[in-house]
This record gives C-alpha cells, structure tokens and sequence, in this order.
C-alpha cells in the first residue's frame, strides 16, 4: 500500500491555507469546483440531459454521461480558477449517498487524481455537503436546524456542532423534490419539472385548490404520496380545457400545498428544540414560493434563517468541497494524517462520514 507524502501538504492542511478540488457525481450532474480562502473560484456544473426523454435518471445512462464529462468539467474548474492540479492540497470528492454507478465514476476519478499527483483525498456525505454549503456564504453558529430538501431525500437535521448531526424528521414516502418531479409529470411537464412548477406557480392563484397537506399538525415527519395520488384524481376528473386554463392555477396549489408543509415542519421543530437559527438546503430550497414562506416565517418568529444562494442549492461541487473545509477544521487534532492518508480507500457508502 503506497503512502502519500504529506508533510508539505499537512502543514499547509494544519493552517487551513487550503486550495480544495471538489468533485461531485452522485446523481445526474456531474460537477468540479475549487474552494480557496478567498471563496469559490469556480463552481463548474454539467447537467445530463438525456433524461428527459425518460421522464427520470436512467442510472446506467447517468454513470455513461459522467464518465464522458468529468475529465473536461475538472479541467475547466481548474482553468477558471487559474490553478494548476498541482496547486491542489486536498480533493474533496462525494462518496453517498447517490446512484452507485455515478458515485464510482467520481471516486474512481478522485482516487486516480489524488494517487497521480500525491494529493489527500477526502470522502464527503452528499446530504452533509448540502447544509454545508450555506458555510460558502454565512458563518453558521450552532446548535441548528436544517431543512434539506432534494429530489431523493426531505430531512429535518440537529446540528450541535458541525460535527454532531441528527436527523429529527424525515418523509415516509416520497421526497419533496420527488413529489413536485412526479406531480409535474402527471402535469405533461418535462423532467426535471420541479423548476418549471416553480415557473408556472409564480403565474398562478396558490389558493385556487386545496390538495392534502400530509402530516401537517403532526410531529416532524414528512409525507407526500397522499398528495400524489389527490392531484391524480383531481386532473382525471377535469377536462384538458379545464386543465390548461388553470394549469398554472393547479400548479400553484400544489407548490402551495407541498412548501406550506416544509415551512410549517421547520417551523415546528425549530420551536420545539428551541433554536432560533436554520438553514435551508438542498435543490427544493430554490423554490422561489419556499424562499417566500421561510422568510415571512423567520420574521414573524425572530428566527434567522440562511437560505443558499441558487447556485448553491441544487447538485454543485462547491458545497462538496466547503463540507471538506469543516471536515478538516474538525479534525485538526484528531489524526488528520491518518484520515488522509487512507483517503484512496474509501468506497461508495462505506463508513460514510457524518
Ligand atoms: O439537491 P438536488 O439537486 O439533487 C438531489 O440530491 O436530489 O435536488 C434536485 C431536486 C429535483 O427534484 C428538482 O425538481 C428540485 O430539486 N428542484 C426544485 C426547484 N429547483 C430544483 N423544486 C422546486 N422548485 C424549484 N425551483
Ligand atoms: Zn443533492
């Protein structure tokens, strides 16, 4: 087992003089961004779009198009930061959650980068790395609240510190993100449709329909299948004029419906465990209706709650490499030499930190 030279780099490490190389590819976006002390100097995202036709992420489509990008969406991270591979101190690369195909192409990548130039390697959580991004342009003080809102995951977290993470709330069913992509679909729209629901509500009366708001007066779980299903039943019992002349009535409602829950759960919990800070995250935290509610409810309470900026909500590798920037502010005294050094063994899932 070859080990990495790491004085030079650990020195630089210890002091947290820091260029970092994130590598994202857990889903469909294949991304590469440099994190330095002077902010994100590039943040480089391919999305895949030959999933449209599929209404979904076809996986092995998804590992075929990352394997086809990831070298030029490096380079060009590389390029627009105006650094060499070899001014790198350390490669920040997700290793899960994700599709496992996607997740291979990124870490195999990482690794053989990290073994050609002799540079730390770090394995990132993805769902860690989206409340982290909000660190790219807030100083967090904690204990706090996050409210993570994707395609594949809707969770309320506890953090402690940075460092102690625990999840409070979770959907039983689907994910927001999931609920407004399948409800879109049923809508006839393109995929990922939760951006173009967006779009079309801003347009639209949100009080036109009232759909189920699942578990809203109870605890701090999610459910949105029951909404689903009601949408479905509601577009099968109107006729297509009905529904073009208020799609964008239809689709407002059910943003409603959906953003009215995620705000009433953060709400809660943020009262319950009486921390009046939060973040929002993940790529339904760029929902423009969400962004209303939160900060209509943060002002209403007193709360303070960071919201990312857009293009740090949605798959970015920025945030990938701001969660390896606490990563390793965290364990500056607990073996960081050690945690570098067996950075080429990390696998999909395995020991996933956070
Ligand atoms: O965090 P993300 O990029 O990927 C996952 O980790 O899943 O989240 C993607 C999800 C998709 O379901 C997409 O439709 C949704 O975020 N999304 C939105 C908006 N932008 C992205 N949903 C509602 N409104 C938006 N503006
Ligand atoms: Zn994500």
């Amino acid at each position: 087992m070859p080990t990495l030279k790491l004085s030079t780099k650990t020195t630089k490490i210890r002091k947290l003089i820091l260029n970092i190389l994130g590598i994202e590819s857990s889903c469909d976006d294949t991304a590469a961004s440099i994190l330095t002390e002077a902010g994100v100097l590039s943040n480089v995202i391919a999305s895949q779009s030959i999933h449209i036709q599929f209404g979904g992420v076809v996986p092995e489509l998804a590992s075929r198009a990352h394997h086809q990008t990831i070298s030029q969406t490096v380079k060009q991270a590389l390029t627009e930061a105006q650094l060499d591979i070899r001014d790198i101190d350390v490669i920040a690369v997700t290793q899960g959650p994700g599709l496992i195909g996607s997740l291979l192409v990124g870490l195999s990548f990482a690794k053989g980068l990290s073994l050609a130039h002799q540079i730390p390697l770090l394995g990132v959580n993805h769902m860690d790395a989206h409340i982290f991004a909000n660190t790219i342009e807030h100083t967090l003080n904690y204990p706090l609240i996050a409210l993570t809102v994707s395609g594949g995951h809707t969770q309320l977290t506890k953090l402690n510190s940075s460092n102690e993470l625990e999840i409070i709330g979770k959907t039983r069913d689907d994910a927001a993100g999931e609920a407004f992509d399948k409800i879109g679909k049923l809508l006839g729209l393109n995929y990922p449709s939760g951006p173009l629901m967006d779009a079309h509500s801003r347009e639209g009366n949100p009080t036109f329909h009232a759909f189920p708001r699942g578990l809203i007066h109870q605890g701090l779980d999610f459910s949105f299948s029951g909404l689903k299903t009601s949408v479905l039943y509601y577009l099968q019992d109107q006729d297509d004029a009905f529904i073009s002349n208020h799609f964008n009535d239809i689709c407002a409602s059910v943003s409603h419906a959906i953003t009215e829950v995620l705000v009433a759960k953060l709400e809660r919990a943020m009262q319950v465990y009486s921390i009046p800070r939060a973040v929002l995250a993940g790529g339904v935290s760029a929902n423009s209706m969400l962004r209303e509610k939160v900060a209509i409810m943060a002002k209403k309470n007193g709360f303070i709650i960071h919201q990312p900026a857009l293009a740090y909500c949605a798959d970015n590798a920025a945030m990938i490499a701001a969660t390896a920037r606490i990563m390793l502010q965290n364990e500056l005294s607990i073996g960081l030499e050690q945690r570098l050094r067996v950075g080429w063994e990390i696998h999909p899932y395995a020991s996933l930190p956070g």
